[in-house]
């Protein structure tokens, strides 16, 4: 091809993966698979490999950048970001809405959105580009995250228009995302996030912009600093031009003529809430006319045009019964708080983790206190408080022990750090972790085998490590209770079918600190084999996207000890895979060009997890029903997206012919 034509596919390819980016993470309806994305920017990643001077600062390719900042700048903000006032009360919202028709004179149309629980960025795009992003810090001076926003993949590079503007939003992390990103920390043997709010805080804090890039941020705008030639009158308007443009803004806002449809909202998302995949504190009301907020202006912090009804958080008071310390796979210790079973948020809770000593220091939490429980983005428990006004004296502190629980080997915790381990390489709590680990959902994945039967394996002497799993014979296992020949003979054939697992899942299995899932699969494609994993120098490590320096010492650290260099020859002795087996092909896309919908509540699963399956396997996943929908996966309580597929005559599938058709294409396993 020629130079020009290279330009011009270039070109087009850059405005064929903006649109699609924007399917996906603004509109969140996707119209090509993930696979196919995939193709189009390998194949602008290989031209702009061959025309580096042709690479544009808004290319898609250019969402992260390589250089860990040393700290963030300080940016002044042009116009200053203000907070809201908040009110608790549906006579304070009334009041407001009085005050303000008051002040107008005349009758006055609101609009109310839902307030998001996340931390408010300021973006500034010059002639449509995104050239500089920054946090609110104290309204006046904010930290320069540009870096960092630029991996927020709902922010576009580049907008519709060639617009000088400044607009402001809440960066978050959906619950989803939230929970299985704690799932893989608690994996890799890294601390835990308390909730979605401060996982997003975290990872807009990083002065890694590559981790940044690897936590699923996300973002809704709701409204502009300035913009150059641009006549608007209505926040309504407001919001639509921002759309328009290309920004995702919440779908859940509405204009409202009077205070009490607004109250009646209020109410509804008050109670409905927990259906939102992100976390919402509350409802912010807004007056409609930007000539009224004009005129009714600013106190010195909060707009009198504007107010925040917050919900009253989903707490309930209960009594910390015990502090019993766990110990993980990479020997952390964590305390974990049992607790007097109380309902909250839609389930029982008997059980909350306190991290660490510092968080039970810092909230004063003492065995047999009462305290204050929540759940961190609608899962986690969550103790917020305790209420040292309800002692009675005899409640204990806690300290953390010398040694650990498990071996009574020594447990340290190194300056400067949060977490305290046992050192004992031999510990036998962390050797079953480890193993539970190993053959866990996301490692290599081994049906039959959860923590229970882990456990009855070691006890019975069969397993010490993870090797011995794949020396087990049926005769060994026929003698354990409650294995009758079929669960022995499925056992083992799940263990065979293991050793043929990706090498990623196998580096990500062995448990090496730090290396989640993600830094494995990067590792895996990009050295091919683990003993060139083993082999790879510091440097070489460092190439890697996902690999910052942390995470390359606990890999060579890793491979230096004898003891994982015997794991890996007698994994490799057994038979199982070391290399990486070869790219995807088409086989493993039995969905390939089929658009699904998936709707209501599933049982077992989230339904994210349900469309990342279906992604996976190289189905469309979209948002709404449309006559180009293959077919609807209906869930409990799905509405009016299960009557529109009736209306259409678009097949419905229940969860359970679902997973029958998942099983028939081979996505599932029998
Ligand atoms: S409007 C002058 N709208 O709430 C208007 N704020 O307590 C200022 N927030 O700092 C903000 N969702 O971080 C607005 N739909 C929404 C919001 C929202 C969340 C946050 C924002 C702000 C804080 C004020």
């Amino acid at each position: 091809m020629s130079r020009e034509a290279d330009r011009r596919r270039m070109e087009e390819l850059r405005e064929l993966l903006r649109y699609h980016n924007y399917r996906y993470h603004v509109l969140d309806d996707p119209e090509i698979s993930d696979a196919a994305f995939d193709r189009l920017m390998n194949e602008l990643i290989a031209l702009e490999d061959r025309y580096p001077e042709w690479v544009t600062p808004d290319s898609p390719t250019q969402r992260v950048g390589h250089t860990p900042a040393e700290g963030f700048e300080t940016v002044t903000h042009t116009v200053p970001l203000f907070s809201l006032s908040n009110v608790f009360s549906e006579d304070d919202v009334r009041a407001f809405a009085e005050r303000a028709q008051r002040w107008a004179g005349t009758s006055v149309d609101f609009v109310w959105e839902l307030k998001i629980d996340g931390l408010a960025v300021s973006l500034t795009y010059e002639e449509g580009l995104f050239i500089q992003g920054a946090t609110r810090g104290d309204g006046v001076e904010g930290e320069d995250i540009t870096q960092n926003l630029r991996t927020v993949r709902s922010i576009p590079l580049r907008l519709g228009q060639a617009v000088d503007i400044n607009v402001r939003g809440e960066v978050f992390m959906n619950k989803a995302a939230f929970v299985q990103l704690n799932r893989q920390r608690e994996e890799s043997g890294e601390g835990l996030f308390a909730n979605p709010r401060n996982a997003a805080a975290g990872s807009l804090r990083q002065l890694d912009p590559r981790i940044a890039a690897q936590r699923p941020l996300d973002i809704f705008l709701y409204s502009i600093g300035y913009v150059r030639d641009q006549e608007l009158q209505y926040h309504s308007e407001v919001l639509d031009y921002l759309a328009a443009l290309g920004f995702k803004v919440n779908p859940h806002a509405c204009r409202c003529q009077d205070i009490d449809e607004v109250l009646a909202y209020v109410r509804h998302w008050s109670e409905n809430r927990g259906e939102l995949p992100y976390d919402i504190d509350g409802v912010v009301i807004k007056i409609n006319s930007l000539a009224l907020q004009e005129k009714l202006g600013y106190t010195s912090r909060s707009p009198r045009w504007a107010t925040a009804y917050k919900f009253p958080a989903e707490q309930k008071l209960t009594t910390v019964l015990d502090i019993q310390v766990q110990v993980g796979r990479t020997g952390a210790l964590t305390p974990l708080a049992q607790l007097e079973p109380v309902r909250v948020a839609g389930s029982t809770v008997s059980r909350a983790t306190l991290h660490n000593e510092d968080y039970i220091r810092e909230k004063d939490i003492r065995i047999g206190d009462t305290v204050v429980l929540q759940k961190a983005g609608d899962v986690i428990p969550e103790i917020v408080a305790s209420r040292p006004e309800l002692r009675s004296g005899r409640e204990q502190r806690f300290s953390m022990p010398k040694q650990c629980p498990a071996c009574g080997g020594d447990a340290v915790r190194p300056e400067g750090e949060a977490v305290t381990r046992c050192v004992n390489n031999s510990c036998p709590a962390q050797r079953l972790e480890k193993l539970i680990h190993f053959a866990s959902r996301s490692a290599m994945d081994i049906e039959g085998l959860g923590p229970a039967r882990m456990q009855q394996l070691v006890e019975a002497g069969l397993v010490a490590g993870a090797a011995d799993l794949y020396r087990l014979t049926e005769e060994q296992l026929l003698k354990l209770e409650r294995m009758g020949p079929k669960s022995a003979r499925n056992l083992l054939q799940a263990i065979e079918a293991s050793k043929k697992q990706p090498l990623s899942r196998l580096l990500f299995a062995l448990g090496i600190r730090l290396v989640g899932i993600e830094a494995a699969r990067d590792l895996a494609s990009h050295f091919g084999s683990l003993q060139a994993v083993a082999k790879a120098s510091l440097d070489e490590l460092l190439a890697i996207r996902s690999v910052g320096p942390k995470i390359a010492a606990s890999i060579l650290d890793f491979f230096s000890e004898e003891a994982n260099q015997r794991l890996i020859s007698e994994l490799a002795a057994v038979g199982v895979t070391m290399e990486e087996s070869r790219g995807r092909n088409d086989a493993e896309e039995p969905l390939q060009g089929i658009t699904v919908v998936v709707t209501g509540r599933l049982e077992g699963c989230s339904r994210d997890e349900v469309e990342m399956l279906l992604r996976e396997a190289g189905a469309n996943v979209t948002g709404s029903v449309s006559s180009q929908t293959d077919f609807v996966v209906a869930g409990e309580r799905a509405g009016s997206k299960l009557e529109r597929a009736n209306q259409l005559g678009v097949r419905t599938l229940s969860q359970g012919e679902l997973w029958q058709l998942l099983r028939e294409r081979g996505v599932v396993d029998d």
